[in-house]
């Protein structure tokens, strides 16, 4: 079959479409023809290397962990789907979905496409709504509270957005003015634009007594502890990046999305009935994988997700 593939950590401007061997699945696993893959930042990071002693791949490396499409044939064992079965998967990061065929564990990860969603808007969902879901979670918001989302226009933090509107919480999110309407009809009552203004001295003077919650989905490392200078005495600094244990008195929650059982199928027939928003930045032929990724690293299209199609 034909496949993205990185020969070895390096830029993601090494990537070629290449033929690598068909996959077959073992116990307790499904091959799926890919139909449409979502890219996230960690398939720019694992190909780059950046995350290598995390996360270490083996190459050649096939990018892509979110794909939708249609069973090819099961392994032993796998009794919920059957071949000609619609699924959306989260494949993690052993077998990439931007390829002809992925192999994906029958677990929480793989679940049936509502025939309602089209491929491409359920190819979005996995990592982006599962890592939103589990950010919501570990931010535990009550209704009232004053939540700022950093990054809110991306594939997590626009379902972070939505959600948390949901709950009745006050949202305050970044946005380039290009993407405020945008993040506004997602429910954000309050917009900074981060392109032109400091986040944080806005954020401050809009909430001079601190945020109950701060979902920073764009500060890594020391940067963290500027942006735990916003929550309140008592809130909580959630992050999906990495960063110090404490940071000005307060112990930041690293989140690392991990798929529960019920989240994807909840989510896609959220998605659906209509009920929950999936923004496609851009859509590019599988040929023109190699592209997609390059501009994804780049930061091209940030206002949702980038589709590949098959
Ligand atoms: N821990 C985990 O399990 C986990 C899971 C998923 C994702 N992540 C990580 O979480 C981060 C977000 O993921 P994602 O999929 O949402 O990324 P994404 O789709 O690339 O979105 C990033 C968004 O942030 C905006 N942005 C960039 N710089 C900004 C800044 N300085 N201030 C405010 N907004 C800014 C971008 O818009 P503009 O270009 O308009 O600025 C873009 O809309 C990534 O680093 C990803 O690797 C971690």
């Amino acid at each position: 079959m034909k496949a993205l593939v990185a020969s070895a950590y390096g830029p993601v401007q090494q990537l070629r479409i290449r033929d690598v061997p068909d996959p077959s699945p073992g116990p307790g696993q499904v091959l799926v023809r890919v139909e449409a893959a979502a890219l996230n930042p960690i398939d720019v990071k694992l190909v780059t290397g950046e995350l290598r002693t995390m996360y270490p791949v083996t190459h050649p490396f096939v990018p892509g962990v979110d794909a939708t499409g249609v069973v090819a044939a099961v392994g032993e064992g796998v009794t919920r789907f059957a071949a000609g079965d619609e699924v959306i998967a989260y494949a993690g990061a052993a077998s990439g979905t931007i390829a002809e065929y992925v192999l994906v564990g029958a677990g929480p990860g793989l679940v049936h496409r509502p025939r309602a969603l089209p491929t491409a808007q359920a190819a979005a969902l996995p990592m982006a709504a599962m890592t939103a879901h589990c950010v919501l979670a570990a931010a535990a918001l009550q209704p009232g509270d004053d939540v700022l989302v950093i990054g809110a226009t991306g594939g997590v933090g626009a379902f972070v957005v939505q959600q948390a509107a949901e709950l009745g919480v006050r949202v305050l999110a970044t946005a380039a003015p290009a993407d405020t309407a945008y993040i506004r009809a997602l429910g954000a009552h309050e917009t900074i634009d981060h392109t032109a203004v400091d986040t944080l001295a806005t954020a401050r003077r809009s909430q001079p007594g601190g945020l109950d919650v701060v979902i920073d989905l764009i500060n890594a490392g020391p940067a963290l502890v500027a942006t735990a200078g916003l929550v309140r005495p008592g809130g909580r600094l959630i992050s999906t990046l990495y960063g110090p244990e404490e940071a000005g008195g307060l112990v930041p929650v690293y989140v690392r999305m991990e798929a529960s059982i019920g989240d994807l199928p909840r989510q896609a027939e959220q998605a659906a009935a209509g009920r929950m928003s999936i923004e496609v930045a851009a859509t590019y032929p599988f040929d023109k994988s190699a592209q997609a990724m390059c501009d994804l690293a780049e930061s091209r299209h940030t206002r949702g997700k980038i589709i590949i199609t098959f």
